[in-house]
């Protein structure tokens, strides 16, 4: 494999294929039931709110799972072994990961995978300066894709972590896709740490997605900015409301923007026709029950060793080992 010396971290570019944005867009506002990728909403502003949502009181994912891997770390680092490799899957800013950086030795190696590489340096640079005895690879690689790791010096353990519940954002079947992907990567016994939200009484989950403040409405509307700012368009955002509800049949949150009125917008010299109160499906975020994760687990070459759940039941910390 051939890395590039970037001072304090390695890079490896897998050299990702990034979708074309304006030929997704159109094709999803083409479609009978328009929807928008969720991936859409991390622009500049995008990704502030994202950050404010992660504070606010009713968006408990956050603070209950950093809770978890805090209270825990201790059996986590047990779990994995010495001298281990960490391998994030959507490493992002890195955040998640230092509660076990701060707990492990000198021989440890953090690989931090994300697709967007920018974003990527900048965040492992950062890490390497508050952590500098561990050895760091930053690998620009789309996760939803089979992804071959580094072999390194000195491996004993690989453990891959998923944290976030960022596979809720996968339908059931990419989910499972996304699983078999991992333990491709993995050798028999490496571990898999992942954390994934629960289902649970949709008097906790809607107010997460609908917070009093309007944040998250604000994040939800601010595709429509982005689209007009980035693809030329003429989305009024004020002629749109921001709706989200638990799908109970289908277990997961959905996110919508619908139209107030009945209303045209062109994107260059395409024309999309909304009429009053038709939608645009922009995310869902599915929700798991303990049985379901343990189906998801086994039929992608799992075995569930440990699971930390908080006293309420909102979220799960599992640790996984290959089987
Ligand atoms: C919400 S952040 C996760 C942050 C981090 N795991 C943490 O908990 O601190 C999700 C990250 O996944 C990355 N991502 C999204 N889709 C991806 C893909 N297909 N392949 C690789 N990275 C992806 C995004 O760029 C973003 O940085």
């Amino acid at each position: 494999m051939n890395y590039q010396d970037l001072g304090n971290i390695k890079l490896l570019d897998m050299k990702p294929v990034i979708s074309n944005m304006k030929a997704d867009i159109i094709a999803g506002l083409s479609k009978k039931n328009k929807q928008l990728s969720p991936k859409y909403f991390y622009d500049k502003k995008g990704s502030e709110l994202f950050d404010e949502i992660c504070t606010l009181d009713e968006y408990y994912p956050t603070r209950t799972e950093t809770s978890l891997l805090n209270q825990h770390i201790h059996e986590i680092i047990n779990l994995m072994g010495d001298r281990p490799v960490f391998v994030e899957f959507g490493s992002g800013a890195s955040e998640k990961i230092k509660i076990i950086l701060s707990h492990v030795s000198e021989n440890t190696h953090y690989a931090a995978i994300d697709i967007s590489k920018k974003f990527l340096i900048e965040s492992t640079q950062q890490l390497a300066k508050e952590f500098p005895y561990i050895d760091i690879m930053a690998i620009c690689a789309d996760f939803t894709k089979e992804i071959t790791l580094p072999e390194i010096e000195d491996y004993q353990t690989s453990v891959a972590f998923f944290p976030g519940s960022t596979i809720g954002n996968f339908e059931r079947n990419e989910a499972l896709s996304f699983m078999q992907n991992v333990r491709k990567s993995l050798r028999k016994s490496d571990g898999f740490l992942i954390g994934i939200d629960l289902h649970k009484d949709k008097k906790i989950l809607e107010p997460a997605y609908d917070d009093s403040r309007g944040i998250t409405a604000q994040f939800n509307l601010n595709i429509l900015n982005r689209i007009n700012n980035e693809l030329n368009a003429n989305f009024n955002p004020d002629a749109f409301k921001h709706l989200s509800f638990y799908n109970e049949r289908m277990y997961r949150i959905e996110m919508h923007l619908e139209s107030l009125v009945d209303q045209s917008v062109r994107i260059e010299n395409h024309r999309f026709d909304f009429a009053k109160g038709e939608r645009i499906h922009t995310e869902s975020s599915n929700k798991y029950t303990i049985d379901q994760m343990k189906i998801l687990f086994n039929n992608s070459g799992f075995e569930l060793v440990e699971q930390w759940i908080d006293k309420d039941s909102l979220f799960s910390v599992n640790y996984l080992q290959a089987t």
